[in-house]
């Protein structure tokens, strides 16, 4: 058995992962630790609570204890967990500083102590900052955040690298464009906007909706993952990208359409600050060295996103009320 410590597998990402890993390997066993912050939802893997290669232990990644009592022994670690919304860094950028940096600082100080074979950061194409209206971020593309959130994970990966070169700890970084799909908790635009349209309730896009994303379904970035952890090269960065780039109002476009709702639903609100105009990803090399391309193509992969949330209106449910509903008032006050 190969023994995985995955944090943050209560979110979005890290749920669709563990799910892929323990369907996709019999020989796997999966440690989950999360936090459970407002993001972790323990029902994004109530399938496999009992599953006999699946343990959960609820802690906080900067917590040195857990940490140290649960790394030992396990053949990799890999970092899903944090702070993950830019709209929130914005408001503070304080849980941003402490769960991306130093938790990500915690958990290498224990691979390095513990001497894990193998240490995986999850990190995001946001830390290249933002790109004109052509050209592609490679791995080569200097670091350039723009908001606390992806300023905080590019300090992240600064460590991550300092700890490879300096004590020689195997990690290997990988940076992907925007994900959808099932469990994406409904802060984010896609999620954001098919809960709200299934409630009939306005949709708002920020400045002019020109802003450019690079999508791509959770199930190619987990494939991209899984090869990484296994063959990615220490000392590495691999750029995963869907090489589907679409405007924000092409995106809010495509979900009215889908859903049958009426462009009189849109409104256009006031802008992000510092709000990066696009985003794209050159993934020629996870592709030349370890075979992976992106499978899902986007209307496809939408139309089931969308048919999951209609068919998990519980799940919705449980998280559009209390603190969902202070945050949504913070963000956007009351959309008329
Ligand atoms: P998410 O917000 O849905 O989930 C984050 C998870 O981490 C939650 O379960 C939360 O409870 C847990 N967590 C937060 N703080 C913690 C702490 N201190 N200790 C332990 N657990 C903690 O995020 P996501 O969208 O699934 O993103 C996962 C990772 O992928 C993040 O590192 C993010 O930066 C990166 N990423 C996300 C995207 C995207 O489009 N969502 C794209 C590229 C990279
Ligand atoms: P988001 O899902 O927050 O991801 P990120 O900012 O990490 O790329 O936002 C995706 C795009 O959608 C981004 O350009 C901001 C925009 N957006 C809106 O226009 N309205 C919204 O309510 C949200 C949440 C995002």
């Amino acid at each position: 058995m190969t023994r995985v410590l995955v944090t943050g597998g209560c979110g979005f990402i890290g749920s669709n992962f563990v799910r892929y890993l323990l369907q996709s390997d019999p020989e796997v066993q999966v440690i989950n630790l999360d936090k459970l912050t407002y993001a972790g939802n323990l029902a994004n893997l109530a399938d496999l609570a009992d599953h006999p290669r699946y343990r959960f232990v609820r802690g906080d990644i900067t917590d040195r204890e857990i940490v140290r009592s649960i790394v030992p022994g396990v053949d990799a670690v890999i970092n899903f967990a944090a702070e993950s919304h830019v709209d929130r860094s914005i408001h503070d950028s304080s849980p941003f500083i402490r769960t991306n940096v130093l938790g990500t600082q915690t958990l290498l100080d224990a691979v390095r102590e513990f001497q894990i074979p193998r240490f995986v950061q999850i990190s995001t194409d946001e830390v290249y900052g933002s790109l004109g209206p052509t050209g592609y971020f490679t791995e080569e593309t200097p670091l350039a955040p723009n908001s606390p959130y992806s300023a905080s994970k590019a300090a992240a990966d600064l460590l991550v690298r300092s700890y490879h070169h300096t004590f020689g700890l195997p990690a290997v970084i990988t940076r992907c464009s925007n994900n959808y799909g099932p469990y994406q908790f409904p802060e984010k635009l896609i999620p954001l906007f098919i809960t709200n349209l299934l409630n009939d309730q306005p949709v708002p896009v920020y400045g002019t909706g020109a802003n450019v994303r690079d999508w791509i379904h959770v199930l190619d970035h987990c494939r991209a993952i899984d090869l990484v952890w296994r063959r990615g090269r220490v000392g590495e960065v691999y750029n995963i990208g869907g090489e589907c780039e679409r405007t924000n109002l092409q995106i809010t476009h495509a979900l009215l359409e889908a859903l049958g709702k009426p462009t009189s639903l849109i409104r256009f609100v006031k802008d992000r600050p510092g709000h990066d105009l696009r985003y794209a990803i050159d993934c020629t090399k996870i592709k030349n060295e370890l075979g992976w391309r992106p499978q899902v193509p986007f209307d496809e992969g939408l139309r089931e996103t969308i048919r999951w949330y209609q068919q998990n209106l519980d799940w919705v449910a449980a998280i559009r009320n209390g603190e969902y509903l202070r945050y949504y008032e913070k963000q956007y006050g009351v959309l008329v």
